[in-house]
């Protein structure tokens, strides 16, 4: 079976749906961020402080290495879009879904100390999602609005899957 991607701003909700679907459909869950901290023995902080090409590298070979697998419901992090080679390969073996949640909403809940790129405030998530909203929208096969409750929106991704 094809794997399921979710793809979205970070704070957009792609680990809960994620976890819910794999749940949902008895499928296994993988975190694209925790895999690649266990697969290259590094935090992803530790790579940042490095520079951010070299996490996007490492992140790029998570996600080949993803990409090779079947049957996945995968979280990836908010920036693979920024490397085209990463949704080539998603898009090869796999739906992509863009959890898209209003930017009000993120800034208004997000845990920003588990987020680097969103550390310095609010400002930061309108910031990020004007810059990446159309590389969201041009990588997705479908395009989920993120408002309403949890089931509802559970509901409308189960709803295309099936
Ligand atoms: C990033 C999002 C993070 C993580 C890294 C970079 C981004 O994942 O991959 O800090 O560029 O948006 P989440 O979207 O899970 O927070």
């Amino acid at each position: 079976m094809r794997n399921i991607i979710l793809i979205g701003m970070p704070g957009s909700g792609k680990t809960t749906f994620g976890k819910a679907i794999a749940e949902r459909l008895g499928r296994p869950f993988i975190d694209a961020d925790d895999y690649l901290e266990e697969k290259e023995g590094r935090t992803i902080a530790s790579l940042f402080a490095i520079s951010e090409d070299a996490f996007r590298d490492a992140e790029e070979r998570t996600i080949r290495d993803l990409s090779e697998k079947e049957n996945l419901v995968i979280a990836t992090g908010g920036g693979v879009i920024k490397r085209r080679a990463s949704i080539e390969n998603l898009k090869k073996n796999g739906h992509i879904f863009f959890l898209d949640r209003d930017a009000k909403d993120i800034a208004s809940d997000v845990e920003v100390e588990k987020r680097p790129l969103l550390k310095d405030g609010p400002q930061k998530v309108y910031d990020l999602y004007q810059e990446r909203i159309t590389l969201y929208r041009n990588a997705a096969d479908t395009i989920i609005g993120n408002h309403g409750t949890k089931e509802e929106v559970l509901e409308k991704i189960l709803a295309i899957i099936e």
